[in-house]
C-alpha cells in the first residue's frame, strides 16, 4: 500500500504532513527508508506529539506550521472511512491537529486497512465521534450535543491515568455515540458552533483518495464520488 501513498509524491523538496496513530508508522518507516535511499529532500510536519517523536526517531526533518504552513501532502489514518470518503478521526486523541495540517495540505491522503472501510459512519466505528472541548465546558457541550442531534457524547477516561484523557492541546475528549446516520457536514458546523467545542472528528470533503489495505495483501483505492 505505502508505495502506492508514496509514488503519488515522487517530487523532491516536498513538505509531508505526517499523521498519528499506529497505521502511520508504516508510512514514516518506508519514508525514512526512500529518504535515505533516494537522498530526497523532505520536511514533515507533525500532527501530534507522537507524530513528532516518530518523525525524529527516523532522521527525519522537522517543521512546523509557522515555518511551512503550505503542505504538499498529509498522510494520516482514519478510524473510519464512509463511501463519500467522510472520515471519523481522533480515536488517539490527536483530531484537532490532525485537521488543521490537513487543511493545510494540497493533498490530504488517507490510509488505512480493510476493518476501517464502511458504506455509513458507525458501522465500522462504535466508540463515537470524537470531539476535543475546553475543560470547563465538557458537561454544557456533551448536554447541547445530546439534546440537539440524540445518542451520549461521554467523556474519554483515560487508561493508565486517574481522570480524563488530556490532549495535546490540553483539552478534553468527548466521545459522540450517535443514534442514527446524519449529514455530516451540516452536523459538524453545528457542532463547531457550540462554545467551548475546539474541533471535532468529523473529516468531510477534505480527503482526496484512501488506500485500504485488504485481507489479502491487496490495496483498493476510493476518491471521492463526482457530483
Ligand atoms: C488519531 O487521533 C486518529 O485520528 C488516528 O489517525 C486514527 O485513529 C487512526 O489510527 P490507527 O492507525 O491507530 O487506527
Amino acid at each position: 500500500m505505502l508505495q502506492h501513498v508514496l509514488a503519488a509524491s515522487r517530487t523532491n523538496n516536498q513538505v509531508v504532513g505526517v499523521g498519528s496513530g499506529s497505521t502511520i508508522v508504516y508510512a514514516v518507516d518506508r519514508l525514512a527508508e526512500r529518504v535515505r535511499q533516494e537522498k530526497l529532500n523532505i520536511v514533515c510536519v507533525p500532527t501530534s506529539f507522537q507524530a513528532r517523536q516518530l518523525i525524529l526517531q527516523h532522521g527525519l526533518t522537522l517543521s512546523d506550521l509557522d515555518r511551512h504552513p503550505e503542505l504538499d501532502v498529509a498522510i494520516d489514518g482514519a478510524d473510519e472511512v464512509d463511501s463519500d470518503l467522510t472520515l471519523i478521526k481522533g480515536g488517539g486523541g490527536c483530531l484537532t491537529q490532525e485537521k488543521i495540517v490537513a487543511g493545510c495540505a494540497k493533498h490530504f491522503i488517507v490510509i488505512a486497512d480493510y476493518r476501517k472501510d464502511s458504506k455509513a459512519l458507525g458501522q465500522q466505528w462504535k466508540k463515537g465521534v470524537p470531539i476535543e472541548v475546553i475543560p470547563m465546558a465538557y458537561v454544557p457541550v456533551s448536554r447541547a450535543i445530546a439534546r440537539c442531534f440524540g445518542g451520549e457524547a461521554n467523556l474519554r477516561m483515560a487508561v493508565s491515568k486517574a481522570g480524563p484523557v488530556v490532549t495535546d492541546n490540553s483539552n478534553f475528549i468527548l466521545d459522540w455515540k450517535f443514534e442514527q446516520a446524519q449529514n455530516w457536514k451540516e452536523v459538524n458546523t453545528a457542532i463547531k458552533m457550540i462554545p467551548g467545542v475546539v474541533e471535532t472528528g468529523l473529516f468531510v470533503g477534505m480527503a482526496e483518495r484512501a488506500y485500504f489495505g485488504m485481507e489479502d495483501g491487496s490495496v483498493q483505492v476510493r476518491d471521492p464520488p463526482v457530483n
